[in-house]
Parts: C-alpha cells; structure tokens; sequence
C-alpha cells in the first residue's frame, strides 16, 4: 500500500535527482522555476483566455486562474473528498482546500512534491508516486486529473480511478486530446479524442458534461509562441554565435555529435507553427464531468465540507 505523508513541510529542496525525472517531467519542473520568478505563475496548466484579459505573458497567471475557477465551478454540489492527480506545485490543492474540500494529492515529481509541500504542508496527504502504482483504501467523492491524464495508459487510469471513488463518484478531467486532422501536428501530447469516447462507452460512467475549451486555452499557444521568437530564440541564437566564435572547435564536434537533437529542438520550438491556429486545428481542449454509474448519488444536495 502505498502510504500518504502527513509531515510538515520540509524547505523545498533545490530539484532533487533532476537526472532520475522522465523529460516531460523535468520539463515541467524547469517551467515552474522559470515561469515562477519571471510571471508569478503558481501552475502548470495552460491558461484559459476571458475576452476582458489581453493576450500577453505578463497576463499568462490571471489566465491560468480563470482555468482554475473555470473547472471548480464544475464540481457537483455535495462533494467533499478529492484525491488531485498529478497535483503538480499544488495550487489547485490549495484553492480546493480553501473552499472547503478535503483534499489528497498524487504526486510522482520530486521537485513539484517539494513546492506543493511547501506550499500545503500538512493541509493534504500525499501519495509521492505515479497514478498506475497507486495503492490505498482511502476513497474519494471526486478525482481530479487537471492535465495529467495525457501522460498515462487510458483504460488502465479510467479502471483505476473508477475502483477509487465512492459510489455515485465523480471524475474531473481537463485535458488536452487530440483531434482528426490532415497534416502533422506541430503540437504534441493528448489523448487521442475519438478513442477517449470509446473508452468512456466501454466504462460504468454517465457523461455528466463535455465542455469544449479550446477557444478559451488556444491564445496560449501565440503567447508561448510569441515567447519564442522575441525572447527565447534571439537569447539562442546569440549563445550559439559567442560559443562558436570563442570555441570553433568544440561547438563543431558538439553541433555534429547532437545535429539531431538540435535540429528537432530548433524546429519543434522556432518553427513559428505552435501557435493558437494549430492548436484549434489539431487539438480539442476538454472538461469531462464523469459519473460513476452505480445508482447511489454522492451526498446529493448535501453542503458537506465543500461548496455545497
Ligand atoms: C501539466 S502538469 C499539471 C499540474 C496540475 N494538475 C495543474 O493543473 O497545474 C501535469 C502533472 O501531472 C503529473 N503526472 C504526470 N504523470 C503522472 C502519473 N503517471 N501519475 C500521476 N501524476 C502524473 C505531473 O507530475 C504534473 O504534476
């Protein structure tokens, strides 16, 4: 079984074991360091753009509250256990918690654990593992997978996730799939959508609701991209030019030893195509309210611990 940690947050360690995270999960650790100190970001999902906030990067943390609301206005009235999947740096943790909900988190990512910790102390439990290895007795009202289902096997979460909820439970998800479309996508990750409704028929769950978001999350994408080109490869390309003019002969091994790992960094992140254009193209950004059909309704009307 996997034992949930009630201790007192510990000062959040400088990334530990950095060498030992799979890349996207690095990549996410990274991306809270920087997008803490540059734009006070406080998450790890995309932003949900409001027509009353302008499309900026400055503006990248008030979208990625309006998210957070957006998804919390969904959850059905009488809920009061959530067990957060993938919880990241723990701010959606820490706003469920402020409403009232008793929360639990799954965290596999040790810098991430760190920063939730630090930021929830002994407010939630944490299960530090992957969803899949997720052992407990403990069941809940609600799970929540806010941008986390994209990274695992989707029967084998939907099955499990069904097996942790209390009868009458709910499933949350908000989530990126992937869509039919001519061409390749320079976008990537997300369930694949045509097969997610499959795996919904195949399991005992009613469709409460399926939102479509993608116009809301997709100016994200021209921010990030936007990033990209005024900030990020400028700053590149004027790296590359001082290291080459200072070390001809060692930047010439190190650009032919890693040609393709810099040929597929250059163009997945200056090719100007991962913009809000293709990401509509591509992409269909979803909420799914999920509800396990087993007759009984979780604490229906009831005002419980959460929002009631
Ligand atoms: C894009 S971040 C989203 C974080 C947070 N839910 C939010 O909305 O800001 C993805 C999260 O999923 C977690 N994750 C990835 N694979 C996971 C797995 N197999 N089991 C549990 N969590 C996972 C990551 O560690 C990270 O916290």
């Amino acid at each position: 079984m996997t034992t949930p940690s009630r201790v007192p947050a510990p000062p959040a360690p400088a990334i530990p074991s950095p060498g030992d995270l799979p890349s996207h999960e690095f990549g996410l650790a990274l991306g809270l360091v920087v997008g803490r100190y540059a734009f006070k970001m406080q998450d790890l999902h995309y932003g949900y753009w409001t027509d009353d906030l302008p499309v900026e990067i400055q503006n990248i943390a008030a979208a990625q509250a309006r998210y957070t609301e957006f998804l919390m206005e969904r959850i059905p009235r009488g809920v009061r256990t959530i067990l957060d999947v993938g919880c990241g740096a723990g701010n959606t943790a820490r706003k469920l918690l402020d409403r009232g909900y008793a929360v639990d988190c799954v965290s596999p990512n040790g810098p991430l654990t760190a920063a939730a910790r630090e930021l929830l102390g002994d407010r939630v439990s944490f299960f530090e593992c992957r969803f899949e290895e997720l052992e407990t007795e403990r069941r809940y009202d609600l799970i929540l997978f806010s941008e986390s289902l994209l990274f695992m096997k989707l029967d084998q979460a939907l099955a499990k996730a069904l097996g942790l909820l209390n009868p009458g439970g709910h499933l949350l998800i908000t989530d990126i799939f992937r869509v039919p479309a001519e061409g390749k996508s320079p976008i990537g990750g997300g369930q694949h959508l045509p097969v997610f409704r499959d795996a919904l028929a195949r399991q005992p769950v009613d469709v409460v609701a399926d939102v479509d978001m993608t116009p809301g999350i997709a100016p994200t994408f021209d921010v990030l991209d936007q990033a990209y080109a005024q900030a990020i490869k400028p700053a590149y390309e004027l790296l590359m030019a001082r290291l080459v003019a200072k070390y001809p002969w060692t930047m010439r091994v190190v650009r032919w030893k890693f040609r393709k790992k810099i040929e597929r960094y250059e163009q997945k992140h200056f090719s100007g195509r991962r913009n809000a254009e293709n990401f509509k193209r591509y992409k269909s950004y979803r909420l799914f309210l999920l509800r396990k059909r087993d007759g009984q309704v979780v604490g229906k009307g009831e005002g419980g611990r959460g929002k009631g």
